[in-house]
Formats: structure tokens, sequence, C-alpha cells
């Protein structure tokens, strides 16, 4: 196991203590159900420990409690269910109940973009911390797994201080998460590093015990899962730096695509030959819509604006650059479906009155079911602008994507939405869209002309079954 304190020798593994509620191992509560706490939670549950989930949403916490996971997401469903069975996890809607129960407390609950502005709105982080810390009798270590600006856990340490009782030393920790949907039971059971902000032996000996699940499953299949101990503000920057980087690495590939578009060049080409280079790596180089959800898009906002409030804006002022190349990506497919359907592409847009545009996608990566900050959503939006009919098709996101999006046209299936379409846009890389056969579809729609927004179709497949087939960052095929 490597551990690596900063500035420090590596340390030890530390001995495994007490906890404060006597039990053999740390009980673990998690506030806030949503994406983040849910999982957590429920992937806790599964490494043996008696965990708590808690949410202020009396309609999802009593789904999960009857074995209901709220979102899609692979694999949970089953492990909620036998969770929920074995007894060792169960939900609440009482602060009571969470402050009497735990030993180490997880928040995770969201911080969205502000509505008056980039940052990131931290009313459920305070909330949450205060709604717990007024119920503390004894001594517990609260830890922050949200998304949160640098600068966060020393004020959530000033709540607690003036809400929990002193003689309950209750402690601080934070500690960032790195799940991706789609993957997130994996990401939560073997995560690729984990990060540890603390400021006392105490509080790292309760960390590692309330993760010695994860160290433990690593060691039964041979694995190493590095551990960062680090101060607060390094492990609170730890993620949003992670994001910031992530999202770089997709807006630099898209700007190679507009690049390439402009010089006839094929963006796969080059991101498959850059990525040779281990230095750069061939992972998250995928030209395309750009990125969405939750996540990526609000953290470097949030980014911007807290290292502007630090005095340091103009070290991040690249973000602002990452963001715009992101959204023109999104008004790139509007325009190629003008090209395609020859159309001009005037001051106000392109009028594509009268035709049908079929949207396959809606979701903001495949495997999931979030729409939020969704590029094919965005698209949708757009293309609804210039008057063309649209039908949309998602395997797992309609419900959300309707009530986003109530005055676009919904087709329950592939089929049903590429009927008598004029163009096809593939705007989430789903499975059931890369595995369609072209020719089956030809039958189906009034003009064969397909844009693959996430260059996720086998473009000589579909040209040989006759489609006029535009990608993103590549050129006319021949
Ligand atoms: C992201 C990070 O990847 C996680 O590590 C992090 O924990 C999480 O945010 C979070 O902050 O909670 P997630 O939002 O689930 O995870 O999605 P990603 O897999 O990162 O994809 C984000 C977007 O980028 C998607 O719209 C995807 O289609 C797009 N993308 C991704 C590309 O356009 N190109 C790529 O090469 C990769």
């Amino acid at each position: 196991m490597t551990i690596s304190f900063p500035g420090a020798q590596p340390l030890t593994p530390p001995e495994l203590l007490t906890p404060p509620s006597g039990a053999g191992r740390p009980r673990l509560t998690f506030l806030g159900t949503g994406y983040l706490g849910a999982t957590y939670a429920i992937c806790f549950a599964e490494m043996g420990y008696e965990v708590l989930g808690f949410d202020v949403d009396e309609p999802k916490i009593a789904k999960l409690a009857s074995g209901e996971v709220p979102f899609h997401e692979p694999g949970l469903d089953e492990l909620l269910r036998k969770n929920l069975a074995h007894g060792r996890l169960r939900f609440t809607t009482s602060y009571d109940e969470v402050a009497e129960f735990g030993d180490v407390h997880f928040i995770c609950v969201g911080t969205p973009q502000r509505a008056d502005g980039l940052a990131a709105d931290l009313t459920y982080v305070e909330s949450s911390v205060t709604g717990l810390a007024s119920r503390l009798t004894r001594k517990a270590l609260i830890v922050g797994k949200s998304t949160v600006p640098v600068g966060t856990a020393e004020w959530v340490e000033e709540i607690i201080g003036r809400h929990a009782p002193a003689e309950a030393e209750v402690e601080v920790a934070w500690s960032p998460e790195f799940l991706q949907e789609g993957f997130a039971v994996e990401d939560v059971l073997r995560p690729n590093r984990i990060i540890f902000g603390v400021k006392s032996d105490w509080a790292y000996g309760m960390l590692y015990a309330s993760h010695k699940g994860v160290f433990d499953l690593a060691q039964t299949e041979d694995r190493e899962v590095p551990i960062v101990v680090a101060d607060f503000a390094t492990a609170e920057l730890v993620k949003v730096a992670a994001n910031a980087f992530l999202a770089t690495k997709i807006s630099f590939i898209n700007a190679m695509a507009e690049v390439c578009e402009a010089a006839g060049a094929d963006v796969t080409q080059l991101a498959r030959a850059i990525g040779y280079d281990p230095r750069i790596g061939n992972r998250f180089l995928r030209a395309g819509l750009g990125f969405g959800g939750a996540c990526l898009p609000k953290d470097i906002r949030a980014f911007q604006a807290r290292a502007q409030e630090l005095g340091v804006g103009e070290a991040l002022r690249f973000l602002h650059e990452v963001d715009l190349i992101n959204q023109r990506r999104r008004q790139r497919v509007v325009q190629l479906a003008a090209e395609l359907l020859d159309r001009p592409n005037g001051p106000a847009g392109p009028d594509l009155s009268g035709l049908r545009i079929a949207v396959l996608g809606a979701t903001f990566k495949p495997n999931s079911d979030d729409v939020r900050d969704s590029p094919a959503l965005s698209v949708v939006r757009k293309l609804h602008r210039t008057g063309a009919s649209v039908a949309v098709y998602d395997p797992e996101g309609m419900s959300n994507a309707e009530r986003e999006l109530p005055e676009v046209g919904f087709a329950k299936t592939l089929t049903d939405a590429v009927a008598g379409a004029d163009l096809v846009c593939v705007l989430t890389e789903w499975e059931e869209f890369r595995n369609a056969d072209p020719s089956a579809l030809a039958e189906l729609v009034n003009g064969k002309r397909v844009i693959d927004g996430r260059n996720c179709l086998d473009q000589s497949v579909w040209v040989r079954a006759g489609w006029d087939y535009r990608g993103m960052g590549r050129p006319e095929p021949m």
C-alpha cells in the first residue's frame, strides 16, 4: 500500500481506532442521496459497513428504502436490494437518527451552479452540516465529499464550531470522489486513488478505518489503492483540478476538430496518432459534441469564480476558452444540418421548417439517464428553434428529457424516431445506435443523411449503405 504525506516519509497504515459509538467498525452515514450519496451508501454497505443514508427529500428516501434506485446506474439496484435485505443499509429523513447512529458522516449533497453567476451554490452543504452538527452529542468525523470551492472545509469547521457542543470535539476531513456515471459502482469499490484531507491523526485513523473495506478488497485482488494524505485546501483542489484537466483535454481535441474541419483533416485519426504517446494518452480524447453533465461544466465555472476571488483569475482564464470551445461544438451540429439539408444558414440561424429530424440520444453520455447540461438536449433545443420537426429517442433518458423539453417530439423506439426523417443525428453514443443496421434504417427514412455527433458510427459501413455521412472534425467521405 502506498501512502504519501506531502513532504513527509511514507506513512504506515494507522492502528485501527475504536469508533466513538463503540462499534467494531465505524458506522457510516451519507447525507444527500443523489447520485453520489446513494451510490456511496449502497457500495459501502456492500463492503460490510453499517450504513444510514439521509436526505430531506422524502419521496426519494421512500424509493430507496423500498429497494428502488431513483436513477439509472448499472448494477446498483441489485446491490441496494441485497444490502437492504441484509439489514446493513437503511435510509432516513431524520437528522436526529443520523447524529445518534454515525461515527463518520459523509456530506454528499449537490453544489450546483448559482443562479446569479459562475460560482457554486453551497446552500445544501451549509444546511446539512448545520442540521447534523446541532444534533451531535458525541465525537464524530464529518467528511466532505461534495465538489466544493477551495476553502469550504475551513468554513465547515467554523459552522460546526458554532453549532456542535464543544465537548463533543467534532472533527472535519475532506475526501473528494471521482466516480463516473455509468461506472459508479466499480469506481467506488475499486477507486484508482483515495484522497484524505485531514488535520489530525484521529481523523486520518477514522477515515482509514472507514475505507478499510476498499483496501481489503484491493488486497484480495492483488491491487494497490494509492492514498494521498493532504491538507484541506489540497484535497479540495484535487477534485476541481482533475475535472478541469479532463474538460481541457476534451476541449483540446475539439479545438483540433475545428482545425481539421478547416484543413480537410480527420480528428479521429489525429487523436489516435497523438494518443499513442503515453505522455498524452488516448483516453478522454474523443472529439465530438463535447462535455456535459452535472460535473465538468459547472466545476470549471465554479473553479474560475473561486480563482477570481483568490486573486488568481488569470491563471484559470484558459478555462473560459475551454467552455467556449465546448459550446461551439453544439452549434456546429446545426451548421452541418443546414449544409446537409441544403438550407442557407442566415444570421438568425438556418430555417429548417418543413423538415423532419430524428435525434438519437438525449443523455449527456451513454449508460446513464442523466440529461443535466446534456449536449444532446442543447442541440435538440437549437434544432427545434430552426422550425424543424424533431423526434427524439433515448434508451434510458426519455422521461428526464421529456420533463426538460416538453415542447419537442419524442419517439418510443429508434425505428419510430427515424421513420420519415430527412436527417438523423446521433448525439449520444449508446450501443443501440452504434450497432444499428444502416441498411435497415435506410428503408425507413425520407432522406439518407446522418450526422455522427459523437464519431461513434462506422463511417464506411454507413456510406456503403448509401448514407450521406458527416462526422465531427472529419472530412466528407469520398
Ligand atoms: C466526471 C469525471 O469524469 C469524474 O471523474 C468525476 O468524479 C465526476 O465528473 C464528478 O465530478 O462527479 P461524469 O460527469 O460522470 O464524470 O462524466 P464523464 O465520463 O467525465 O463525461 C463527461 C462528458 O464528457 C460527457 O458528456 C462525455 O460524453 C464527454 N466526453 C468524455 C467527451 O466528449 N469526450 C471524451 O473523450 C470523454
